[in-house]
């Protein structure tokens, strides 16, 4: 294998399929034994808002990467794709179990729908998991770091989060490969599908945001409520990037890395204001 790897080669393929499927971890959600909790975590768990939105969300997923692994020809592509859309699913029936291990009820599902355009929906979700991971490994690590959640469950949870730095990474270097393929004349076509599906992303993650403050203002109980005041937003941030180098560096340094969000998060850091006392964004150091 060469040190320099050219995207959309076969050495490239080869390189990012094996490497999803080859750090796959199999376990059953059936199999979790899920850690005695206290009555304020349970209460906190329960009064997270975003659990039947996950569960579909990780299902639907899961229908996308089921469709376009139909659609591939190349066997490889199609292991990998579906391989992914198993722990998509996967990460659906962790939570269901969870929650049932929990006691806490969510309302039934409506059942998935096949995408029309299986390759344009993995499109939008992977450029949703490129921004959503990147937040997701910050938040994970300081909720952890703070207490928000049990260290032990913490732990069942900390596989799945890895599994969103191989999702992504795989995803980057699949729609690299994938544009580096098509005909000159398509591939102009394809980036703008591509910012369109990023900037379609980030829209409806702002739109979610604004609808759960607006809904959680003054109605979630206390205990749901992530300490934010105890970070500062370039804390966060920091935390985020530092949660993102960490987990995409047991991989291959020749895969490509989503590189836009943590650009844009690099950029902020240097805009605001220095840290707090604790030179970590804790401490009440959010800026006004
Ligand atoms: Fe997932
Ligand atoms: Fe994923």
């Amino acid at each position: 294998m060469s040190d320099r790897l050219v995207i959309g080669s076969d050495e490239h393929k080869n390189l990012f399929c094996r490497t999803l499927i080859d750090t796959h971890i199999p376990y059953d959600p059936g199999d979790i034994v899920w850690p005695a909790i206290d009555a304020r975590d349970r209460t906190r768990i329960a009064a997270l808002p975003f659990w039947p939105d996950a569960m579909r969300d990780e299902i639907n997923a899961m229908r996308k990467l089921e469709a376009l692994a139909a659609r591939q020809h190349d066997p490889l592509l199609a292991e990998a794709l579906a391989l992914q859309g198993r722990e998509e699913g996967r990460h659906g029936r962790i939570i269901g179990a969870m929650l049932r291990a929990y006691g806490i009820a969510v309302e039934p599902m409506a059942p998935a729908i096949a995408p029309r355009d299986a390759e344009w929906a993995y499109i939008k979700l992977g450029y949703g998991e490129c921004f959503d991971s990147f937040f997701a490994f910050g938040m994970f690590h300081l909720a952890g770091n703070a207490g928000f959640f049990p260290p032990a469950l913490v732990e069942v949870f900390e596989p799945i989060v890895q599994e969103e730095a191989r999702h992504i990474l795989f995803f980057q270097n699949w729609i690299s490969y994938v544009r580096a393929n098509r005909p000159a004349g398509h591939r102009a076509v394809h980036r703008l599908t591509s910012a369109r599906a990023l900037a379609l992303s980030v829209w409806s993650r702002m739109r979610i945001g604004l609808a759960l403050k607006r809904a959680n203002r003054g109605h979630a109980p206390a205990e749901a409520n992530f300490p934010v005041e105890r970070f500062s937003l370039r804390g966060f941030l920091e935390a985020c990037l530092a949660e993102n180098a960490r987990r995409l560096s047991p991989y291959d340094a020749r895969l490509l890395r989503p590189r836009l969000i943590p650009a844009l998060a690099t950029a902020a850091v240097g805009l605001l204001p220095a840290s707090g006392p604790g030179g970590t964004g804790e401490i009440g150091a959010r800026p006004a």
